[in-house]
């Protein structure tokens, strides 16, 4: 037996992937009201065989006193801008910290992304970001046993390009798809599902992402004023209703979701977001379009009617102020939001060439190795005189969630088997109601998806938030309680 302690302390080994449990390094954080949080440290943990990138590759792994084999493990990523991320150490003030301080294992990964190189080669054009991701879970899975914290309970958070990312791990589980690029990387011969997905303000479906920003700013007095970018504006907004109808999308309540009453759903979602807040204690200004009444009208019937757990635990509480939000002047709204923060321009995403404009971050994302950036829009491609080339359609295929929301058969029949993946059960979804860095309709969407496809989804649109994630993270963490 003793021989046998002796012979583990040296580490584990397998598929060319180590971990070794005696070589953590004993770390504390100070939380914001003061309070130490202890924790065991295991950093620079490769979790692919045939590493291409050093610097990002790698994963931290952060214990804190009185974790088990069965403690939950938050895979936080800090992908922004759709940029390489470096695996980090846990920060006071977001949702690692607080995940520590909760007695959850915090995991922290590393990986490429549209401007990590290594001798002028470009190594994380898509889709590999999502793919040491991917890795990262199955190196999870890999050492399961000899790490605490239960590879079966991974919630993956991000936010932004992040919260693309995290809803990208959660839709693609196991998709085969992937696997012989995984298996090129030397990945871990595992699963790399996860158990939930945080997607805040995720910058997704990038395909249609221009035509809902212009569906949805169109009538802005900032778009309606150029007449250089209206013309632009114009045609892209044409092209979302056919696109919505395609979706076949059903709202909360089961009714069918159609270009024709997408708007009126938007409202009420974003009546629903401002009564949350009001009921909270928020003042809400008369000036942003609302309107207020002693009493309910019927424009929020229950939703769900109450019944299913995720979205019925969502339904704005009786109002304690006496008032209730019951109308949004849309127009005047999205003026607002407009006004906080300038549009981007049109094309908002698929920029490259239009107008003679420069080239996104997404333009770079679907790129080559060689540093190039592609257009990825049938739209934009052809008016910038280009076509798609198949590797960049399939790219973005790989890079869209959506691709992948299918219905909740996860342990379907052998003949459904070449399709056979697992998407995440659980989903929290939040997009700032003040968000313009994608159009509102984007989250709502992935929400939507979810939801009809009949995973546990819990979405809403964050009253007065920016582009930005882990906030309410009281609220968030009483859901990753709800969902253990
Ligand atoms: C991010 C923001 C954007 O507006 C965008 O187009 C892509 C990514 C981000 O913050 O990650």
């Amino acid at each position: 037996m003793v021989a046998f302690v002796m012979l583990c302390a040296c580490g584990h080994s397998r598929q060319g992937l180590s971990f070794n449990p005696n070589e953590g390094r004993e770390a504390e954080l100070t939380m914001p009201d003061g309070e130490v949080v202890r924790y065991t440290a295991y950093e620079h943990l490769y979790y692919v065989k045939h590493v291409e990138d050093t610097a990002y590759q790698y994963l931290n792994v952060y214990v804190p006193e009185g974790a088990t084999k069965t403690t939950p493990i938050l895979l936080r990523t800090y992908i922004g801008g759709y940029m390489a991320a470096k695996a980090r150490a846990p920060q006071a003030g977001d949702a690692t910290g607080r995940a520590l301080k909760e007695g959850y294992v915090v995991v922290i990964p590393g990986s490429r992304g549209r401007n990590s190189m290594q001798e002028g080669v470009y190594t994380g054009r898509a889709p590999n970001g999502l793919l040491d991701l991917k890795a990262a879970v199955r190196y999870l899975r890999l050492f399961d046993r000899e790490m605490p914290g239960n590879a079966e309970r991974i919630i993956i958070d991000g936010t932004s390009a992040g919260g693309a990312m995290a809803a990208l791990v959660g839709a693609t589980g196991n998709h085969p798809l992937y696997e012989p690029m995984l298996v090129a990387m030397g990945a871990a011969k595992e699963s790399d599902d996860v158990y939930a997905a945080v997607c805040f303000c995720p910058i997704t479906d990038l395909e249609h992402a221009d035509m809902a920003y212009e569906w949805l700013f169109n009538g802005t007095s900032s778009r309606q004023r150029s007449a250089q970018l209206l013309p632009i504006s114009n045609q892209l907004k044409e092209q979302f209703p056919t696109y919505i109808n395609s979706l076949n999308l059903k709202d909360w309540n089961g009714n069918p979701v159609t270009a024709d009453n997408y708007m009126d759903l938007l409202r009420k979602e974003l009546i629903r977001s401002a009564q949350t807040a009001k009921n909270a204690g928020a003042d809400i200004s008369d000036s942003l379009g609302f309107s207020f009444s002693q009493e309910e009208m019927g424009g929020m019937p229950p939703i769900n009617g109450g019944k299913k757990k995720g979205m019925a635990a969502m339904r704005p509480l009786q109002p304690q102020r006496g008032e209730y939000v019951v109308g949004l002047d849309m127009q005047r709204y999205l003026n607002y939001v407009a006004n906080t923060q300038p549009l981007k321009t049109a094309p908002a995403f698929d920029t490259k060439g239009v107008l003679g404009q420069m080239a996104s971050a997404e333009n770079e994302v679907f790129g080559g190795t060689d540093g190039s950036s592609v257009n990825f829009t049938v739209y934009s491609a052809y008016k910038n005189g280009t076509d798609l080339p198949k590797e960049v359609v399939d790219n973005v295929y790989l890079m869209n969630p959506m691709n992948f929301i299918a219905p909740a058969e996860r342990e379907g029949s052998k003949a459904k088997a070449k399709e056979e993946h697992t998407v995440a059960p659980h989903w929290y979804i939040r997009h700032g109601a003040r968000d313009r860095d994608t159009g509102f309709p984007v989250a709502l969407n992935l929400a939507l998806k979810l939801n009809e496809a009949g995973f546990d989804v819990n979405f809403l649109f964050a009253w007065n938030r920016p582009h930005s994630g882990d906030y309410a993270l009281d609220e968030l963490f009483g859901w990753l309680k709800s969902i253990q």
